[in-house]
C-alpha cells in the first residue's frame, strides 16, 4: 500500500462519516454484499479520481469489497476531505490526496494514482484520462476502459474521441438517466443552496438570484432558489433552454443585464468566463459570486485576481474582493464548485444512484473489455432501467406493468 495524505489521526471521524452515508446508500450496500460474495474485481486495478468525500469513499470500499486494488485521488483541490482520506488509508486503500493542495501537488497526485497502471479508470472531469493521454501514455498500457462522471468530463472526452485519439473505451456515466436527471438536477440544486446558506448564514427569500445556464444543474439550482423565495433570473445561450426557463416562470436576460440586478450569482454552464470582470464591475456592492460548474473558470477568477485592489477573508470559505470602482464582491470557495468545495456535495441518496451507475459501468467494462470500441460509449438503457427498478425496490415503491393487451396496443399501428 502507498499513500500521500494529510493526517492519519483524522481517521475516526472519517469512518463515522462513511458509516453515515452507508446507511443512506441502499444500492451501494446491496452491491457491497453481492461483490463480497462474487469478487468480480479480483485482481483488477482501478484508479479513481472523484471528489473525495464520504460517498466516494464508500464507493471505493465497495470496489475493494469486490476484490479491486484501489488507487484513489480527488478531483478538485478543495473538495477532498482529509478525515475521509485517513479512514480509507486505515482500511488499507491507497490514497493520494489532501484538502487545499496546490495545483502542482494535485497534478502529482493524479500521476501517483495512475502509477499502478490501471485496468479501469473512474474519472470525474477527465483529469486521469487526460494525464494518461498527454503526459503518461506509458501508464495506459493495461487500461481496458473507464467511466466518466460529469458533463465537463464528457465534453473533454467527446473532443478526444472526435480527434481519434481516445486510447480505450469510456462509458458516459453522466449521460445515463439515473445520473444526470437526479444528480445534476436535484443533487446540485439542493447542495448548492446548502453550501451558500451554510457559508453565508444569509436569507435567500426576497433576494435576486442570477443563475447562469438552464441545463441539468442550473435548472435544479434555479428551481430550489425559487422554492426558497428568491426572485430568479436565468441567463442562457441556447434559445430552447431559454424558453424552458421562461415557461418555468423565470426572467430570462443576458448576463450584462442581470449583473447589476443580482444579489447572489451561481454559474453551472461548463463554459469559461460566464461571469467576466466587465459583469463584476456593474454588480451591486456585496454581490455574492458562486459557481457549481466543474472548473473554476466560469466565474473569471483569474480576471478578478487581476483587477482586485484588495482581498480579505470574510468568513470560512468566503473571500471579499475590492473592485477598482470601490465596490466589493464576495466569492465562496474561490469560485470552485460551491456545493463540494464549500460543503459536502450531493445528498447520499443521490450519489447512491450515480455511483450505482459507476459500479455497473465498471463491471460492464470488465465483462466486455475485448469487444468495446475505443470510443465514448452510452450506458445501456437496460442498465439504467435496472438501477431505477432497484432504487424503487429499496424505497418499497411498486409501479404498474403492462398487460399483454396493453403491450399489443402500444406496439400496433392500427386504430
Ligand atoms: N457541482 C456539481 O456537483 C456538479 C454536478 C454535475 C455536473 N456539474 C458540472 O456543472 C456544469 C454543467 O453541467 P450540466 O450537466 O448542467 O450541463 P448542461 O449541458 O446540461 O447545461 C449547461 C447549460 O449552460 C448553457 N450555457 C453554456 N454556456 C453558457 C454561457 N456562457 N452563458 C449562459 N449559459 C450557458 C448551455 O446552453 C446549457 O443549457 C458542468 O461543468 C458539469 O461538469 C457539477
Amino acid at each position: 500500500m502507498n499513500f500521500d495524505i494529510r493526517d492519519i489521526s483524522l481517521a475516526p471521524y472519517g469512518h463515522q462519516k462513511i458509516e453515515w452515508v452507508r446507511d443512506h446508500m441502499p444500492l451501494l450496500r446491496s452491491l457491497e454484499e453481492e461483490f463480497k460474495e462474487t469478487k468480480p474485481f479480483e485482481g483488477v486495478k482501478i484508479s479513481l479520481s472523484v471528489h473525495l468525500e464520504a460517498k466516494t469513499a464508500y464507493l471505493c470500499k465497495v470496489f475493494a469489497a469486490g476484490g479491486a486494488q484501489m488507487s484513489i485521488t480527488g478531483s478538485n483541490i478543495l473538495s477532498t476531505q482529509d478525515d475521509v482520506c485517513a479512514a480509507l488509508v486505515e482500511d488499507g486503500l491507497s490514497v493520494f490526496a489532501y484538502h487545499d493542495a496546490t495545483m502542482e501537488e494535485y497534478e502529482r497526485h493524479i500521476e501517483m494514482c495512475l502509477e499502478c497502471k490501471p485496468n479501469i479508470i473512474i474519472d470525474d472531469g477527465c483529469d486521469l484520462v487526460t494525464c494518461l493521454h498527454e503526459k503518461r501514455p506509458d501508464l495506459a498500457v493495461d487500461a481496458w476502459g473507464g467511466c466518466e462522471e460529469t458533463t465537463t468530463g464528457i465534453i473533454r472526452l467527446r473532443a478526444l474521441d472526435k480527434a481519434g485519439l481516445l486510447k480505450f473505451p469510456m462509458m458516459a456515466v453522466n449521460d445515463a438517466d439515473m445520473k444526470h436527471l437526479f444528480d445534476n438536477r436535484y443533487g446540485t440544486g439542493q447542495s448548492t443552496w446548502d453550501s451558500i446558506m451554510r457559508n453565508t448564514n444569509l436569507i435567500i427569500a426576497g433576494k435576486t438570484v442570477v443563475v447562469a445556464g438552464y441545463g441539468w444543474c442550473s435548472r435544479g439550482i434555479a428551481m430550489r432558489a425559487q422554492f426558497l423565495g428568491a426572485q430568479v433570473i436565468v441567463t442562457e445561450i441556447d434559445p430552447v433552454k431559454a424558453i424552458e426557463a421562461k415557461m418555468d416562470g423565470f426572467r430570462v436576460m443576458p448576463m450584462k443585464d442581470a449583473a447589476p440586478l443580482g444579489d447572489i450569482f451561481c454559474t453551472a454552464t461548463g463554459c469559461n468566463k460566464t461571469i467576466n470582470t466587465d459583469h463584476m464591475l456593474t454588480m451591486k456592492n456585496g454581490a455574492i459570486l458562486t459557481n457549481s460548474g466543474h472548473f473554476n473558470c466560469e466565474v473569471d477568477m483569474e480576471g478578478l485576481y487581476g483587477i482586485a485592489l484588495e482581498r480579505v477573508p470574510r468568513r470560512h470559505n468566503v473571500e471579499g474582493f475590492k473592485l477598482p470602482n470601490g465596490k466589493w464582491v464576495d466569492v465562496i470557495a474561490d469560485g470552485r464548485l460551491v456545493n463540494i468545495a464549500g460543503a459536502d456535495g450531493h445528498p447520499a441518496e443521490i450519489m447512491d444512484m450515480s455511483f450505482a451507475v459507476q459500479a455497473y459501468g465498471a463491471l460492464y467494462i470488465k465483462e466486455h473489455k475485448d469487444e468495446l470500441p475505443k470510443h465514448l460509449i452510452k450506458i445501456p438503457e437496460e442498465m439504467d432501467k435496472m438501477i431505477a427498478s432497484r432504487r424503487l425496490q429499496a424505497w418499497g415503491i411498486e409501479i404498474d406493468t403492462l398487460t399483454e393487451e396493453q403491450e399489443a396496443y402500444l406496439n400496433s399501428w392500427k386504430l
